[in-house]
């Protein structure tokens, strides 16, 4: 393996201990445990420049300018105007990213999700110039298809061009469950399922990551996000617990009245963030759709890197559903945290957006598909 470093969390502790020298205080939390992990920040590499570009997301608009927000030198893509004019950004209701980290002379590259369809995915990878060759790695938040959706495709187009010992990082067993969406008074419909046999196919590693995991050397996962904030799964999506037609999840990761209902409501166990500890910035927080809650979400990149400064949060929050009593609540938490810059996208919701300009003053940044944000240096 030449820098992929998965850590079980036993190692995760020695490593830190190691490199620290000191006592680790706290525990890992289990499925909804109350507590965080606590690690001296050492344990989790920093830094000194990230680059997030947003690959997939609901919309994008051409005409806004590039600029520096603060800190942030926050790049448009614009028209792209090139020999083909038919070739555009594709915009949907999906999310995914391409990271590119930089420690020293060393720079990873990263998939992180992969929208809801090849039909962005692709056209989008190709239109932004992403060389599937540099990649280091790939990452999956959860297991809906609004984020692993161009996966497969993906694999099967550009395998061949991607680093021969190439691996997904899951955030554990839930991920491959079949989905399903039930609208209130609606007829229940699948979401479909990511099939590891397509991942075995094509050659990829898959890595199960429910501890907190540190990543080609410089970014780190939050491993299963403990719910310690008044945050809920909004209920309507469900999960179906067992294998059938060769594809699912295995049902002995699940708890036994979990498995006594085949489909029941999807308490998204294994969602996790990707994070990154920008040097003299704080932590960078990737929530892709945010069912776990995004203060709960922080909290944990919070505790795994012992790193208190928060300089931005970005993703889907999933609050689209939220009254906006809630929505209030959840402002007022980020507030306490005071993270420099929120880009809300995806399943954020316009009335999240709103509340955020209004209570949390010049933090807020628009997000776009194609919108491309440097931190650090
Ligand atoms: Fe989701
Ligand atoms: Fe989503």
């Amino acid at each position: 393996m030449r820098h992929n470093i998965s850590m079980t969390r036993r190692d995760f502790l020695r490593a830190s201990t190691v490199v620290a020298g000191t006592i680790l205080v706290g525990a890992t939390a289990g499925r909804f445990g109350r507590g965080l992990a606590r690690a001296k920040s050492s344990a989790i590499p920093t830094v000194d420049r990230l680059a997030v570009r947003v690959v997939v997301d609901n919309a994008h608009d051409v005409l806004v300018k590039s600029a520096k927000v603060g800190a942030v030198d926050v790049q448009r893509v614009g028209w792209g105007i090139g020999p083909n004019l038919q070739k555009q950004l594709h915009s949907e209701f999906g999310l995914g990213f391409h990271l590119e980290s930089q420690r020293g002379g060393e720079t990873r590259h990263y998939l992180l999700d992969f929208g809801a369809s090849p039909v962005a995915m692709l056209n989008n990878l190709d239109f932004l110039k992403i060389d599937p060759a540099a990649l280091d790695t790939l990452i999956l938040s959860h297991g809906h298809f609004d984020h692993f959706g161009g996966l497969v495709s993906l694999l099967k187009r550009d395998r061949g061009k991607m680093r021969q010992d190439i691996g997904l990082y899951v955030g554990g067993e839930d991920t491959f469950c079949y989905r399903w969406a039930e609208p209130p008074g609606g007829e229940r419909q699948s979401t479909g399922v990511l099939d590891r046999r397509e991942l075995a196919v094509a050659n990829v590693r898959v890595i199960t990551a429910e501890k907190p995991t540190v990543i080609a050397g410089q970014a780190f996962t939050t491993g299963a996000i403990p719910r310690i904030s008044f945050e809920k799964a909004f209920p309507t999506p469900k999960v179906e617990i067992g294998i059938r037609d060769g594809a699912g999840c295995d049902a002995s990761h699940f708890s036994k009245e979990e498995r006594e209902g085949k489909i029941v409501p999807d308490q998204f166990q294994y969602e996790h963030a990707t994070c990154f500890n920008v040097k003299d910035r704080g932590l960078v927080v990737l929530s892709s759709c945010g069912h776990a809650g995004i203060v709960n979400t922080v909290k944990q990149a919070q505790a795994v890197s012992g790193e208190k400064k928060v300089h931005a949060v970005m993703g889907g929050f999933h609050l689209t559903p939220a009254p906006e009593p809630y929505i209030a609540q959840v402002v007022e938490a980020l507030k306490e945290i005071n993270p420099d810059y929120m880009m809300p996208m995806h399943c954020s919701g316009a009335a999240f957006a709103r509340a955020v300009e209004k209570e949390m003053p010049g933090r807020l940044i628009v997000s776009n598909t194609g919108t491309r944000y440097i931190f650090g240096v």
